[in-house]
């Protein structure tokens, strides 16, 4: 992508972003239309779609050969990242956004051709932005985030994952999963990919486990940790893929590594 189309995308997507999230923190002792999806506890308020509303109507009227990959119905149908691509999850953890009016972020992702050249992913309650541009460093608002440490090992580590890892579940012996906790420093549970992404960026969690992630849930995130080392895959290492749902694993690299090696790779069923 030429550097000052992506100045120019990146500028507006940055100003829509903020734009969003002060309608969002304006509003958000508002009376709220609470719907579930897939089951019960899945989650989706007027403040997810009319958020993921605004943005793309933002982005379809300056950038009308734009595509969209988002959650709530209003982009396009996209099979593939060809082209120049926002990916967008206009509120995630939206469970947070409704039981504790925190803890959740707007997430965007744009990718030209598949590859990812700018992350936003705006915690919104604590006015707090992380970004990056492909090759240039990710940011916490105007500050630079440093390289993830050299040398981390996972017994000084704190990790990101969801309870129901230690459940039974279909992925990964659960027995194996309690031997992880176990030998790391400590876990942690906060329940939106995008800040747990941007958490793994800014060097205060070495990991971030979790389940079937879609895309806007991770598009924004894997831009901004990559410009800081970090690695994000499947949960057996391999590539994610991206217009499909994926078990994702992000990290610093050591920590990775060790996790599948010595854990994941033990225990998958
Ligand atoms: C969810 C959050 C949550 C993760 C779920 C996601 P949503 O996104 O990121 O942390 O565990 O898998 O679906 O539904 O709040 O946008
Ligand atoms: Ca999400
Ligand atoms: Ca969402």
């Amino acid at each position: 992508m030429d550097n000052l189309i992506r100045e120019e995308i990146f500028h507006y997507a940055k100003e829509w972003v903020l734009e969003a999230g002060n309608i969002i923190r304006n509003t958000i002792d508002d009376p709220l239309e609470i719907g579930t999806k897939s089951n019960p506890n899945d989650l989706v308020t007027t403040m997810d779609k009319n958020t993921e509303k605004f943005i793309v109507e933002k982005i379809k009227t300056t950038f009308p050969d734009h595509l969209l990959l988002s959650e709530e119905g209003f982009g396009d149908e996209i099979d593939s990242l060809d082209g120049t691509v926002w990916i967008i999850d206009p509120i995630d953890g939206t469970m947070n956004f409704v039981q504790q009016k925190r803890n959740f972020a707007i997430s965007v992702g744009i990718y030209q051709d598949g590859v990812g050249e700018i992350g936003l992913i705006y915690n919104v309650m604590e006015d707090e932005l992380y970004t990056a541009l492909r090759g240039e460093g990710a940011f916490k608002g105007e500050k630079k985030l440093s390289p993830l440490k050299e040398g981390m090992i996972l017994e000084e580590s704190v990790i990101g994952l969801n309870h129901l890892w230690l459940c039974e579940n279909r992925l990964v012996d659960e027995k194996v999963m309690q031997q992880l906790v176990k030998t790391a420093r400590g876990t942690r549970t906060y329940g939106s990919a995008a800040l747990e992404f941007a958490y793994v960026a800014e060097g205060i969690l070495e990991g971030y486990l979790t389940m079937g992630l879609s895309p806007w849930d991770i598009a924004a995130g894997m831009i901004i940790v990559n410009e800081v080392g970090g690695v994000t895959t499947n949960i057996d290492g391999d590539p994610i893929n991206m217009v499909g749902r994926n078990a994702v694993f992000v990290g610093h690299p050591d920590v990775h590594n060790r996790i599948i090696k010595d854990f994941i790779a033990k225990g998958r069923k």
